[in-house]
């Protein structure tokens, strides 16, 4: 009887180790575990086996039972996943590969210095013009206090299209515009592209980017632009940012000012940056001139008024620690894209 056990044991796991698909198993177990197989046979012989003998012989046909059955199972469920596999490497979508990281695109650094700009200043109450970039001499120059003969239009080379035809050297161009079409109060910013006929390196490009901003009602005060200007770079560069206010001319403005913050790298002791003085220069500024106000139709014995012009780059180098101009358009991607999470 024992012999007969072992016998159909290893007949069956040979079966089983032949077949190669899910419906051979299933005949394996059918011709070994169905009710014409030799298991059930053996059950029945049973029977005939001396009865002192017979619990231990039939525990024997039970195991034997069982093993056939989870040897069953066990192929047919290497079968299937097999098959399963079979099947996804079939089609042409391996959903199973990990996905291939997209290149997120970002901002232009100077785009989103000039966007957080505006949005200080907007929400200061400020609101935005718009202004030609190919400008007259009149816009950029006559009406802003520059005669033909100027000494001062030196400060700026220009790029002419036509004899009084220009790309404007600032975003000052709007000031006599926006007073010529709108009555004060005047509170607004014109953010823009400037050019300057001037050699490109690290200091000088031909073209950059201004913000102005012009305030113009009945008693403005002096007082007033500083205040103004403390609150809007405070927001820009951190609340504990130190300004200092320094006496220049543009022929736009009495009196006129340029505004420096303390260098944000050496925190005023002097570095490279800040060419040792412990100074960042920012941006120009002052009160509008009466003969301005008078160009734009503007009555300055009632009115007064403030402007400043702003570089953007120049804020961004100073924000983002950038000692190159040319760095901004030169479009390298690995420049660019250290700003992505900005
Ligand atoms: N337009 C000046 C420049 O480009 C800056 C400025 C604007 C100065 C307004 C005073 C008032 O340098």
């Amino acid at each position: 009887m024992q012999q007969h056990i072992d016998a159909i044991r290893e007949s069956c796991l040979q079966e089983l180790e032949k077949a190669s698909t899910a419906a051979a198993v299933e005949a394996v177990r059918v011709s070994f575990l169905g009710r014409k197989g030799p298991v059930q046979v053996l059950m029945k012989d049973l029977r005939d086996v001396p009865a002192e003998q017979r619990p231990q012989v039939g525990k024997e046909i039970n195991a034997l039972r069982d093993l056939l059955e989870s040897r069953c199972d066990e192929v047919l469920e290497r079968l299937r996943s097999a098959e399963a596999q079979h099947q996804i490497a079939g089609e042409s979508i391996d959903v199973s590969l990990p996905g291939r990281r997209r290149y997120r695109g970002c901002q232009h650094i100077v785009t989103k210095m000039m966007d957080d700009i505006i949005d200080v200043l907007v929400a200061m109450g400020f609101s935005i013009q718009d202004g030609p970039e190919i400008e007259t001499d009149y816009y950029n120059f006559e009406a802003l206090n520059f005669p033909k003969d100027h000494p001062a239009r030196d400060m700026q080379d220009t790029f002419y299209v036509a004899p009084d035809v220009l790309l404007r050297t600032h975003t000052s161009n709007v000031q006599v515009r926006v007073m010529e079409t709108t009555k004060p109060p005047i509170r607004i910013i014109a953010p823009g592209r400037c050019y300057r006929n001037e050699a490109v390196s690290a200091r000088h490009h031909v073209f950059f980017h201004q913000v102005e901003a012009i305030y113009i009602d009945k008693n403005v005060s002096f007082s007033q632009l500083l205040s103004t200007l403390d609150e809007f770079l405070q927001h820009i560069f951190g609340r504990d940012v130190v300004t200092r206010y320094r006496p220049s001319y543009f022929p736009f403005v009495e009196p006129g000012m340029e505004v420096d913050i303390r260098c944000s790298l050496c925190h005023g002791k002097g570095c490279t940056m800040c060419k040792g003085s412990g100074w960042l220069e920012v941006l120009g500024a002052g009160m509008v001139h009466p003969d301005v106000l008078r160009n734009g139709g503007i009555d300055p014995e009632v009115y007064s008024g403030f402007a400043w012009g702003l570089g953007v780059e120049r804020f961004a180098n100073l924000k983002y620690y950038i000692n190159d101009l040319r760095l901004y358009w030169d479009n390298d991607i690995r420049f660019l894209k250290q700003f992505q999470s900005v």
